[in-house]
């Protein structure tokens, strides 16, 4: 049984895609709908449409890759009517709806809009783009955290959790998840990509994507000790209400495995759901019941959270 619970919904499988990767029209989502995943998340919007940043903009490497797509999606409303017409037709299901406003007001506004409609799904607030020139990842700034975390309570009333940037210090950690406890979060979504790494081709003696001089956001499996840290982290520091789904790494049944012993209720795919489509999300499933079966567990809660320390 592969089936998880956040905040009293249900999920028939614990794994889904990672925001950004596939998930940026009908076709993709649709796609995603008719696999096993357990949901899906939409590509973060912006209020309006994007056209997002130069090409090439993304790059694969053996095992991972660097982006920088500067946020190119088809605008909130786009996203919105996608989730209320499935939501129509699929009532029993919740899905997460990504928003990523390049600023507090265009979050606010955004916001205000899904409070203001029928949606009720999850909403994935993004704190943690690492794309955009000019614009800081708000999750390092752990005042302007707070800041907005408070403003959107003050109003927003449905299920909404935040996508985190990767942490690197244990007194980030403990600074972050002090921040998220003061709020009635749903969900934390750790991690985004490892903001601002650098790729090149020694032969071209070049850079691997364009914007920004080269530097983008990696994924594969290069970040999974970090997002299994960041997981784990927060999964030690946050209020049990506060559920975590893990992102970062994941290519196989034993990521996904290792993700949920560290504390994840559900885990996202981004990278490899790039390279392999929804086909991967019933090789997953798959590798995590040969696992489980092997070790005994019926069930995510069964070794969810029960990392050992020596
Ligand atoms: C983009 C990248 C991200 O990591 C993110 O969280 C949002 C948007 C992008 O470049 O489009």
């Amino acid at each position: 049984d592969l089936s998880t619970t956040i905040a009293g919904r249900t999920f028939s499988n614990c794994m889904m895609n990672a925001a950004g990767v596939r998930c940026a029209d009908d076709n993709d989502l649709n796609q995603i709908i008719a696999s096993p995943a357990g949901a899906y998340v939409t590509k973060s919007a912006t209020p309006n449409v994007r056209e997002g940043n130069p090409e090439p903009r993304m790059k694969s490497l053996p095992g991972g890759c660097i982006n920088s797509m500067g946020l190119p999606n088809h605008g909130l409303d786009y996203y919105l009517n996608f989730v209320l017409q499935d939501q129509a037709k699929r009532p029993d299901k919740t899905n997460l709806l990504s928003v990523a406003g390049t600023t507090l007001e265009d979050n606010l506004t955004m916001l205000h809009k899904v409070e203001d409609s029928e949606f009720n799904g999850f909403v994935e607030l993004n704190l943690s783009c690492p794309n955009v020139p000019g614009k800081p990842q708000v999750g390092y700034d752990f005042d302007r955290v707070h800041e907005i975390l408070v403003q959107v309570f003050d109003f927003y009333d449905k299920p909404l959790g935040v996508k985190l940037p990767p942490y690197f210090d244990l007194v980030h950690f403990d600074q972050i998840a002090k921040i998220l406890n003061e709020f009635p979060l749903t969900f934390v979504n750790s991690i985004n990509s490892v903001g601002n790494g650098l790729v090149i081709d020694p032969n071209a003696e070049r850079v691997a994507i364009k914007p920004k001089g080269g530097f983008g956001g990696i994924g594969g499996t290069f970040i999974k000790p970090t997002a299994l840290a960041n997981v784990r982290g927060l999964s030690l520091r946050l209020k049990p209400e506060i559920a975590i789904i893990g992102t970062g790494g994941v290519m196989n049944g034993t990521d996904v495995f290792e993700h949920i012993l560290c504390g994840a209720s559900m885990v996202q795919v981004g990278t490899q759901f790039g390279f392999e489509g929804t086909r991967i999300f019933k090789r997953l499933s798959k590798e995590l019941s040969a696992i489980m079966d092997a070790k005994g567990y019926q069930s995510i809660a069964d070794f969810k959270g029960k990392l050992k320390t020596f």
